[in-house]
């Protein structure tokens, strides 16, 4: 017979989906029972809006404790019952600190994709750029730490400033505020912050800026799934997020991660922007689908989201970055910029109603 402490002690090897830390030490195990003769009972309790996650969660306990060495015949069967509330506050449930927002700050909107290069700072530095035509207090966070590129966006190397209440005054161009998690980080030294430093770092970093009243932040996310990004969305409560993909099958892969990353913390996903989708050639005014047609939609569609804009590749968008003046603002009737300010424009009546 197994005693409840080596049941017990075996639960710990199952760890909560997505994260490494095991079920017991987030205090998810209520109970261990053995009901003769009907087997053992295990109460589960957790929140939850993933329906996955309990069907997962049983699965491995069941077979975690069937392993156990001295799990006899008439311990069996394994009874998971596994209560879901409704998550209130997803990441602290996890175990994780609490999602809590930047005073002053109304919305506090995520750029994210799953893959690198597809565009994500060209989108975020638009986006912000559209929001303030638009009439709204914004900033822009460039949160990548290994490759700031906002200030190269906005044309400015100036550097925020320490204000006398201990926070960072961000650098403002037009009246958008600009902060980048690089810029403290010297030029020169190769940036070597890891794991946890990483952790700490980007957690204080967004509280250590003085953002004054923004009606939208926009955050510019490094690709992929990293500590940055998880630190982000499990600290701050984020109003939404917006992937951008190419069209094709390679980017749309990763894009599904970060959905699932938003999902998992209960961020909504507030839409797709297909970067890159088509290039109109000037000379003949015939549309080419470089990569690939119809993805962004398609995987709109999968995800029940809406699929905010489809913004071409375009040369002036790329130029308009290099020089270090978004396209919105560069050259308002070019396509790119068109879409753009169409994009934000959705993006308001999702915020603001
Ligand atoms: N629609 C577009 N038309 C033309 N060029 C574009 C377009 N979108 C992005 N680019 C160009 O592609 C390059 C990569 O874009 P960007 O830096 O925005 O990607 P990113 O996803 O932020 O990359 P990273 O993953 O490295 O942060 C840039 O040179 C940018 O000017
Ligand atoms: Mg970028």
């Amino acid at each position: 017979m197994a005693t409840q402490e080596q049941i017990l002690e075996a639960l710990k090897q199952v760890k909560y989906p997505g994260y490494s830390r095991d079920i017991v030490s987030f205090g998810l195990v209520k109970g261990v029972e053995f009901v003769a003769p009907k087997g053992t009972v295990i109460s589960v309790e957790l929140s939850t809006a993933d329906a996955n996650i309990p069907r997962i969660l049983q699965e491995q306990i069941v077979e975690t404790v069937c392993r156990i060495p001295g799990f006899s015949e008439e311990q069996r069967p394994v009874d998971v019952r596994i209560k879901v509330n409704a998550p209130a506050q997803p990441a602290a449930q996890a175990g994780s600190l609490p999602q809590t927002g930047l005073p002053g700050v109304k919305h506090i909107v995520a750029v994210a994709s799953g893959k690198g290069g597809v565009g994500k700072s060209t989108v975020a530095a638009n986006l912000t750029a559209a929001f303030k035509s638009l009439g709204f207090k914004v900033g822009l966070c460039d949160c990548d730490l290994y490759g700031p590129s906002m200030g190269l966006m906005f044309g400015t190397a100036e550097r925020p400033t320490m204000g006398d209440d201990e926070l960072i005054n961000p650098v403002e161009v037009q009246g958008i505020k600009l902060m980048s998690m690089g810029l403290l980080v010297e030029d020169e030294s190769p940036v070597i912050l890891r794991g946890p430093m990483v952790t700490r770092y980007t957690q204080q970093f967004l509280r250590s800026v003085n953002w004054g009243e923004l009606d939208v932040l926009v955050l510019d996310l490094p690709p992929g799934t990293g500590d940055i990004q998880l630190t982000i969305v499990q600290t701050l409560s984020l109003s939404g997020a917006v992937i951008v993909s190419t069209p094709q099958e390679v980017a749309l892969i990763d894009a599904r991660k970060a959905v699932k990353m938003f999902h998992k913390v209960n961020v909504p996903i507030l839409g797709i922007v297909e970067n890159m989708s088509y290039f109109l050639c000037p000379d003949n005014n015939k549309r080419y689908d470089i990569f690939g047609s119809g993805g962004g939609r398609r995987e709109a569609e999968k995800l029940g989201v809406p699929l905010l804009g489809e913004i071409p590749l375009e040369m002036a968008a790329r130029e308009a970055g290099d020089q270090g003046k978004p396209v919105v603002w560069r050259d308002s009737s070019t396509l790119t910029a068109k879409t753009f300010v169409a994009v934000a424009e959705k993006l308001k009546n999702i915020l603001f109603g």
